[in-house]
């Protein structure tokens, strides 16, 4: 059991990758506060975690309201006496389009939801981590925040603020020993963003357009990602922080 006995929260665990990061790591002893928006999502991932003999809890929660990411961690404290690890998954793209057809409102839910996410997260977590002598945030950025490809460039450039601000977290907050990384999937075509991601949807030609950047030869899925977050989360990695694991099969382009 890698994980045993550490509180841990997973953002946006409804659903996707971060369904799948949730049930890993409380397959390996985590206690696992499940928080999504969508309730019907996020319960049915606890369900199944306590089906499986893992212990987990639902708490639904806006990651881009401060006092709901407030609320989110004072339950992770109340159920389990601590909080160790914050992976910061919830995310959302503006579908894929030339930049300038873009709005406002999308470009302000992009950086709230990817970028704010991970401000509250650290107003909110960081004393509960101090006040236990340590922690460990994971966030997911993405292939796209260091190799962008055109009609995702607000999201793109969300992903890039994740990778450096994590680095950046985690220069300042390694004297606390709470350490921050990052970890940057490739496209995984079975989760809730395919279509924003691809611009309508996955067919054949674009498939075969994807992959064939992938060296490895096919695509992410919520499984690799899970496996990168366990070692992250695990007392293995107490030694790393600042870093980000490209989950991507070796993306070349
Ligand atoms: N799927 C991919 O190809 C891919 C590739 C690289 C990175 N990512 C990143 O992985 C993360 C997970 O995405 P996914 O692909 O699993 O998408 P998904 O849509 O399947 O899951 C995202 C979950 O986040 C939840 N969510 C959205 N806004 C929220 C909010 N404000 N508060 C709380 N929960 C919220 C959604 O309800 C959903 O359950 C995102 O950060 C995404 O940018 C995805």
């Amino acid at each position: 059991m890698r994980v045993q006995h550490k509180s841990i929260i997973v953002t946006g665990a409804g659903n996707g990758i971060g369904e799948g990061i949730a049930k890993r790591l409380a397959a390996e002893g985590g206690k696992v506060i499940v928080n999504d928006v969508n309730a019907v999502g996020g319960q049915r991932v606890v369900a199944e975690i306590i089906a499986a003999g893992g212990t987990a809890a639902f708490f639904q929660a806006d990651v881009t309201k401060s006092a709901d990411v407030k609320a989110l961690v004072d339950e992770a404290v109340r159920l389990h006496g601590r909080l160790d690890v914050v992976v910061n998954n919830a995310g959302w793209t503006h579908r894929n389009r030339p930049m300038l057809e873009v709005s406002e409102d999308e470009f302000d839910k992009v950086y709230a939801i990817n970028v704010k996410s991970i401000y509250l997260s650290a107003i909110h977590a960081v004393p509960a981590m101090r006040q236990g002598g340590g922690g460990s945030f994971i966030n997911i950025a993405s292939t796209a925040g260091l190799r962008p490809r055109p009609g995702l460039t607000w999201y793109n450039g969300s992903k890039g603020a994740v990778i450096t601000t994590s680095k950046s977290m985690a220069a300042e907050l390694g004297p606390d020993n709470i350490r921050v990384n990052c970890i940057n999937p490739v496209f995984n075509p079975d989760t809730g963003l395919v279509a924003e991601f691809a611009g309508g949807p996955v067919d054949e030609a674009r498939r075969a357009k994807f992959l064939a950047t992938i060296p490895l030869g096919r695509f992410s899925t919520a499984l690799d990602v899970a496996n990168a977050a366990l070692y992250l989360a695990s007392d293995e990695a107490a030694f790393i922080s600042g870093v980000c694991i490209e989950v991507d099969g070796a993306r070349c382009v």
